[in-house]
């Protein structure tokens, strides 16, 4: 390890948010719902519908932001806003609302970075059969085309689809349709077909109207160990990593699937119906970089072809569940976990960041990276001493893996703020900054700097030196 590594100048220091789990204003200034404002999720409080109140409250939360000292500020765009249609007809107040978000981080001199779909389908086009559909490709075609015109001379960094191997791999992680049932796996690879092309399109179209811009996929990437050196649980983690994750990444930065994943898709009769024309257009890709999001690492075992497979867990992740007949999850002896079961493993982010890079020789953004926790707001304050450790681990790794030769862009924990939890509620926090809610006590909502806000903030102003 060279310690004289530091950080590269212009380093990205940010954090993260996405829409659906900070806004709140759901049918606000006339924008519609989407599938998260109509499914039913496991702790349904004013949860998503309220959420931070940040829609109201952006200009003090990217106050305190540029306070903390963020270099870069990543956040989605809600489609509902811009096209509440799904297509056609365009809201100016949704236009005009993350025009002045763009505005208010440019004014902080915070390089905004932007999600163009995260989990949040306009419901309008998932009753017209969503992604089942391929007119769900023209339509994210069309709402890529309004965000690129609109947005695209002030904003550099763009990321397609949010953790698209979540959708397909774990559909009920972001809720279930109200009394119906969720796709099977047919239809699922279905819609990640679908998924593809429309991302590969909009990368197309983007690299002809937005000059100097930059545009990657954001997935949930994740390195995972055998569970011994037993050659039968080396082909299992192997099946695990090419299923779960480089068959997402394969296809956008190499215009293929993954040869192994496409053979377990064959042989269970899932996979996809590809068009003549289809695979031309995914050779169209091309990112410029990897964005990630990371938390934990999975363990993973030979299966024992039999249902304890599927019970089998790593931790309380959903997106590590097993899969009978073809892999399990162990637990790890060697990591330790959050109060909500999720592996943390710092060195596995090390040893993710290095698989990422070597496969696809494209610089990495992280845009996602946290800890879940239930904080303790005490006379004022948040003493989030385990945060701090947890994000200190992982920038020492990422420096390591920086002096490995990995090229990072920049490192954007989740969340820059506390946002409603996608599986937990209000109650399991990410932010920097507290907001005084209960799960259905919404109370003034005031905004707290948690301890880790100030570690993070001298962090950034002296570029990780002292990690
Ligand atoms: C990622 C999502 O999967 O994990 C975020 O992109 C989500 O939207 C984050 O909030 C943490 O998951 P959870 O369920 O703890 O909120």
């Amino acid at each position: 390890y060279n310690t004289k590594t530091n950080f590269p100048e212009n380093f990205l220091w940010g954090a993260s948010t996405s829409a659906y789990q900070v806004e709140g204003a759901v049918l606000e200034d006339g924008k519609s719902p989407s599938i998260i404002d109509m499914y039913e999720h496991p702790k349904d409080t004013a949860g998503f519908r309220i959420a931070s109140d940040y829609y109201h409250r952006y200009k003090e939360d990217i106050q305190w932001f540029a306070k903390m000292g963020l270099k870069a500020y990543r956040f989605s765009i809600a489609w509902t806003r811009i096209l509440p249609e799904g297509t056609g007809k365009i809201n100016q107040p949704g236009v005009d609302y993350y025009k002045n978000i763009i505005a208010e981080c440019r004014k902080y001199k915070i390089e905004p970075v932007v999600t163009m779909y995260h989990f949040d389908l306009p419901y309008c086009l998932e009753e017209q059969g969503g992604w089942n559909k391929r007119e769900t490709v023209d339509a994210f075609v069309e709402y890529a085309r309004v965000l690129f015109e609109i947005y695209g001379r002030e904003v550099t960094y763009w990321l397609t689809i949010n953790e698209q191997n979540t959708m397909i791999l774990h559909p009920g992680a972001i809720g279930l349709p109200k009394g119906g049932t969720l796709p099977t796996k047919k239809e699922l690879y279905q819609q990640n077909h679908h998924m593809m092309l429309a991302q590969a399109r909009v990368m197309k179209l983007f690299h002809k109207m937005v000059r100097n811009g930059k545009i990657g996929p954001a997935l949930n990437l994740t390195a995972m160990y055998p569970a011994s050196c037993r050659p039968e649980d080396a082909i299992a983690a192997h099946n695990w990593v090419s299923i779960r994750c480089w068959n997402f990444a394969d296809v956008p930065v190499f215009g293929t699937y993954h040869p192994l994943a496409f053979s377990y898709m064959k042989d269970r009769g899932i996979a996809p119906e590809i068009l003549p024309g289809d695979m031309e257009i995914l050779k169209d890709a091309d990112p410029d970089f990897i964005a990630m999001n990371y938390y934990s690492t999975a363990t993973i075992g030979a299966s024992r072809n039999d249902s304890s497979d599927v019970a089998a867990r790593a931790g309380d992740q959903q997106i590590m569940l097993g899969e009978q007949g073809v892999y399990r999850p162990e637990e790890n002896p060697y990591v330790d976990k959050t109060k909500y079961g999720w592996v943390i493993d710092p060195v596995g982010f090390r040893y993710t960041l290095r698989k990422v890079y070597e496969r696809y020789h494209l610089p990495i953004l992280v845009t996602e990276n946290g800890i879940g926790a239930p904080d303790i707001l005490e006379d004022g304050k948040i003493h989030d001493d385990y945060r701090i450790d947890f994000l200190k681990k992982h920038l020492i790794q990422m420096k390591l893996a920086i002096a490995d030769g990995v090229e990072m862009i920049g490192y954007c924990p989740w969340a820059a703020i506390d946002v409603v939890s996608t599986h937990q509620g209000y109650k399991k926090r990410y932010g920097f900054i507290y907001v005084d809610r209960e799960e259905f006590d919404l109370k003034e909502m005031k905004r707290y700097p948690k301890d880790s806000f100030f570690w993070y903030q001298k962090v950034i102003a002296e570029n990780g030196k002292s990690l």
